[in-house]
């Protein structure tokens, strides 16, 4: 299956970038990102076109990457720029990929694709990870064996809180909660209002063991290939928001290869801004949840699928399935479009 070419993707958070070369592969391309001295992060190929060295294994001096194996020197553009063997002559098309990045809200945005389509108008707004006057943020990255759209298909589809996250995240008011899915463009919004109920328990702990009826929102917006904002939280049953506690959920699934993904999540949290026990809560909340139960959940069902595509399997849809299938028609007419003009 390829992925959807002429699009933004989460390649790191900015932080996790410096001088120090790393090495990451993002829809099958080993990409190597690094700061050059002026502070400009940049991605180039991480693959020697000579012997195919890993470049991250090298050097980097000033702004250019000495392999690692027999010394071939690329710029930050990728260009081959030295060669020290016989008469230093550079081999023809002696080059490894420039990605053009963009840093913002706090990530490192990858084009994987053709350079003259890049379009900065497609980032999607997560403003909230660098908003510090509004939202304490904590933050991380988790590596997942499943390939992105069964990760979309988690995120997308919260019904799963009641059911995998029992007695943390779940609570019966959400099974019988209302849900929405509208579109637009390609922005899918799969809302789920949960009014009148006991919070889940992670909740009622974080809103001070509260225990009384809340109203419960968990609304998610995705955008393709796979970044979603989740607007969730708990107020006291009729009230306002402001009233309650409520975060921005950020979950960015970058794929790696077919069957494996790099997970950005954030969880920007509108209370407490001063407190980071607060924060603390959330990574541990996210250990759990996340890490010990999404993770194994969704590296099972990928082993269960092996290499067979989703609709090939002819998997059975109910009704929590409408927003995650609609994200899936959106990437899978992306791909159509795609092929298409690869074959024009
Ligand atoms: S593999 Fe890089 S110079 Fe030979
Ligand atoms: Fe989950």
């Amino acid at each position: 299956m390829p992925f959807v070419r002429n699009l933004w993707y989460v390649a790191a958070f900015t932080d996790e970038i410096g001088r120090t070369m790393m090495e990451r592969t993002i829809c099958n391309e080993p990409v190597l990102m690094y700061r050059r001295e002026n502070g400009e992060a940049v991605a180039i190929g991480n693959r020697c076109p000579h012997r195919f060295a890993p470049l991250h294994m090298g050097k980097l001096i000033g702004d250019t990457v000495h392999c690692p194996y027999h010394g071939l020197v690329y710029d930050h553009q990728g260009q081959c720029v030295d060669n020290p063997h016989g008469k230093g002559i550079i081999p023809k098309g002696c080059a490894v990929p420039g990605y053009p990045l963009m840093e913002r809200h706090g990530l490192i945005w990858i084009w994987i694709g053709d350079t003259e389509r890049v379009d900065e108008s497609l980032i999607p707004d997560f403003s909230c990870l660098t908003d510090t006057r509004n939202f304490a943020t904590c933050k991380g990255v988790i590596h997942m064996q499943a390939n992105y759209e069964l990760i979309t298909d988690n995120l997308v589809d919260l019904s799963h809180v009641e059911f995998l996250h029992e007695g943390i995240l779940g609570s019966e008011a959400i099974k019988r909660g209302k849900h929405i899915v509208k579109q637009t463009g390609l922005t899918v919004q799969s809302d789920r209002w949960c009014p009148d109920g006991l919070a889940p328990p992670a909740w009622d702990a974080m809103f001070g063991n509260y225990g009384k009826p809340v109203d419960h929102w968990l609304n998610m917006r995705w955008d393709p290939p796979a970044h979603m904002l989740l607007d969730v939280g708990v107020t006291p049953a009729g009230k306002s928001r402001d009233e309650g506690i409520w975060v921005y959920g950020t979950d960015i699934i970058t794929p790696e290869t077919e069957t494996s993904s790099h997970y950005f999540w954030g969880v920007s949290r509108a209370y407490d801004l001063d407190k980071p026990e607060a924060g603390e809560v959330w990574e541990k909340a996210i250990a759990i949840a996340f890490d010990g139960q999404d993770r194994p959940m969704l590296e099972a069902v990928q082993k269960m699928m092996g290499k067979d595509s989703f609709d090939e399997m002819a998997p059975i849809h109910i009704e929590p399935d409408t927003g995650g299938l609609r994200c899936r028609r959106v990437i899978s007419n992306l791909l159509k479009e795609q092929e298409r003009a690869q074959a024009a």
